[in-house]
């Protein structure tokens, strides 16, 4: 093999692998395959007729040295082709392999929680969840529960009357009870129900630790046939110790609601006394019969829970005007 073969040879590699490393898009990459490979002007070409040309007994050793410098070539070529398809990696300064700034979590409101928490326990004991209006007409929230028009409950001044609004119903008024939801339940379904709502309710108390001018209750309803105070007192003290823990002592308290006969109010035993967590009883004849439904067939219980009063015995909380407030340093906690 010539001298001269030889080192155009080891130039023509030499150049073709620098101008392949050298190529920045697959548009470069094929011009310099063009340049040095390509079939009609490509300077392998000119390599090649010198092979064509030497004598048959050179042919061997001169073929050899030509066939493994475009093998090297071709072979950087497809690398290169490959590597310059591949996706572009974008440096950034992003390192993502330093600890990240853990975002502040939100969470609900202990009241919301507590809300939740009743839903889920008398899931468990079958009871439904409905919904009932906070705006209503004085028929659900009064006539309907038994409450005539002379009692001291319906003083404008101990309600929030919506002062334009008129309905065949009566005014419209906020509702000071969840109570007004048994009356909506019973005008359209038939016995056995089992139910229970939860929500706001309004009245013009005045604020102090434990009262609010709005809060939530949880009214519970239980009609069918052989419904009876033994039954209302099995639900409300399963329900007191599943929320409250299993050393919790209810008790009933005689008491009076137009609605319910006999009616009780719930205490729980807190501290050295005793705390009114609700009012309950078993719905007043009057009331069945107002809806429809036969007292000698049907009979049934209702209670009304006050929420805050729960979550705050279990948290040991003193003052209900925290729920209100809005101070995050209190609403983390829980
Ligand atoms: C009632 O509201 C009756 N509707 C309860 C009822 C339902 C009786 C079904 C019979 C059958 P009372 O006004 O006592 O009852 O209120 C019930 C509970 O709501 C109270 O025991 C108390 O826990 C809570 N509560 C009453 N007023 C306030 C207030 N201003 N702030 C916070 N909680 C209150």
């Amino acid at each position: 093999m010539s001298a001269e073969f030889d080192a155009a040879c080891s130039a023509f590699e030499a150049e073709a692998l620098a101008a392949l490393t050298a190529a920045r898009s697959s548009a470069d990459l094929e011009q310099v395959r063009i340049q040095f490979l390509g079939k009609k002007q490509g300077r392998l070409k000119d390599l090649q007729a010198v092979v064509g040309k030497v004598p048959a007994a050179d042919r061997p050793v001169v073929g050899k040295r030509f066939n493994e410098v475009r093998d090297r070539v071709t072979t950087k070529l497809d690398e290169r082709q490959a590597e310059l398809q591949q996706p572009k990696r974008v440096a950034t300064a992003i390192d993502l392999t330093l600890p990240g700034d853990r975002p502040q979590l939100g969470r609900l409101h202990p009241l919301t929680q507590t809300i939740e928490e009743f839903k889920e326990i008398m899931g468990r004991f079958g009871f439904e969840v409905v919904d009932g209006p906070e705006l209503e007409d004085e028929y659900h929230n009064f006539e309907a529960l038994n409450i005539p028009k002379e009692h001291p409950a319906r003083d404008p001044l101990e309600n929030f009357y919506l002062a334009t609004a008129q309905t065949s119903a009566g005014p419209l008024m906020l509702r000071s009870q969840t109570s007004t939801v048994q009356i909506r339940v019973m005008e359209h379904r038939k016995p056995p129900i089992r139910i229970v709502s939860v929500g706001r309710v309004y009245r013009p108390d005045e604020v102090d630790d434990t009262h609010h001018f709005m809060f939530h209750q949880m009214e519970g309803l239980m009609i069918g046939p052989d419904v009876t105070m033994a039954s209302l007192k099995t639900v409300l003290k399963l329900f007191a110790t599943s929320y409250l823990g299993e050393e919790t002592t209810i008790r009933f308290r005689p008491s009076f609601f137009p609605f319910t006969e006999p009616s009780v109010e719930v205490d729980v035993r807190w501290k050295n006394g005793w705390l009114e967590l609700g009012g309950a009883g078993m719905i007043d004849p009057n009331v069945l019969r107002a809806v429809g439904y036969d007292p000698e067939e049907v009979s049934g219980f209702a209670f009304g829970l006050g929420i805050a009063r729960f979550c705050m015995l279990r948290h040991g909380i003193h003052n209900i005007r925290l729920f209100y407030e809005n101070d995050v340093r209190f609403l983390q906690q829980f």
